[in-house]
C-alpha cells in the first residue's frame, strides 16, 4: 500500500467511495493493530470527502469513549442510548441523521454539525465501536453512505 490515498476528482460521491474501500482495505490488511486501522480510516474518510468530523467511539465499561478522529475536539464519553452515537450503538444499526437540531437527544460537541450518520461495529452480535461521521451541511448522508461505510465497517470487524 502506498502512504498515498487517489482521491478521483470531480466524480460522484459513489465513484470515491469505490476508489477509497480497496485502498482502506489494502491499508489495514496489513496491519493488525485496531487503533492503527481506525486513525488511518478516520484521516482517509476526512481526506477523502473533507467532513466536518470522522472518527470512532468505542464501547469501554458501558460506555462509549472517543477513540481515534480527524476534526475539532470531541465529547470523551457517550452514554448508552445517548445522543445519535448511543442510539446506533443501542439500536446495533446504522442511523442517518438529515438534520441534527431535529433529532431528540442529539449531543452538539460542536456546533457547526448539521447532519450526522452513525455506524456501528459489531464483535459476536455486540457493538464493539461505532464510526461517527459530521458534516457542516444539511442531509449531507444517504443510503449510498449507508451502503459503503457498512462495507467499510465489515471489513474491519473481519480482523
Ligand atoms: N453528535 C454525536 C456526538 C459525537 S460528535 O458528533 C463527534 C451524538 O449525538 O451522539
Amino acid at each position: 500500500m502506498s502512504e498515498t490515498l487517489y482521491i478521483p476528482q470531480e466524480v460522484s460521491k459513489t465513484e470515491i467511495y469505490k476508489s477509497l474501500l480497496p485502498q482502506i482495505e489494502a491499508l489495514i490488511g496489513d496491519e493488525e493493530d485496531l487503533i492503527a486501522n481506525l486513525a488511518n480510516i478516520s484521516a482517509a474518510l476526512k481526506e477523502a470527502f473533507d467532513f466536518l468530523w470522522v472518527g470512532f467511539y468505542l464501547v469501554k465499561s458501558n460506555e462509549l469513549v472517543v477513540g481515534p478522529f480527524q476534526g475539532p475536539i470531541a465529547c470523551s464519553r457517550i452514554g448508552f442510548g445517548k445522543g445519535v452515537c448511543g442510539t446506533s450503538w443501542k439500536e446495533g444499526k446504522t442511523v442517518i441523521v438529515p438534520d441534527v437540531e431535529a433529532f431528540a437527544g442529539h449531543i452538539a460537541c460542536n456546533s457547526a454539525s448539521k447532519s450526522e450518520i452513525v455506524v456501528p461495529a459489531k464483535k459476536g452480535g455486540e457493538v464493539i465501536f461505532v464510526l461517527d461521521i459530521d458534516s457542516d451541511q444539511l442531509n449531507t448522508f444517504d443510503k449510498t453512505d449507508q451502503l459503503y461505510l457498512e462495507k467499510l465497517i465489515r471489513m474491519i470487524e473481519k480482523l
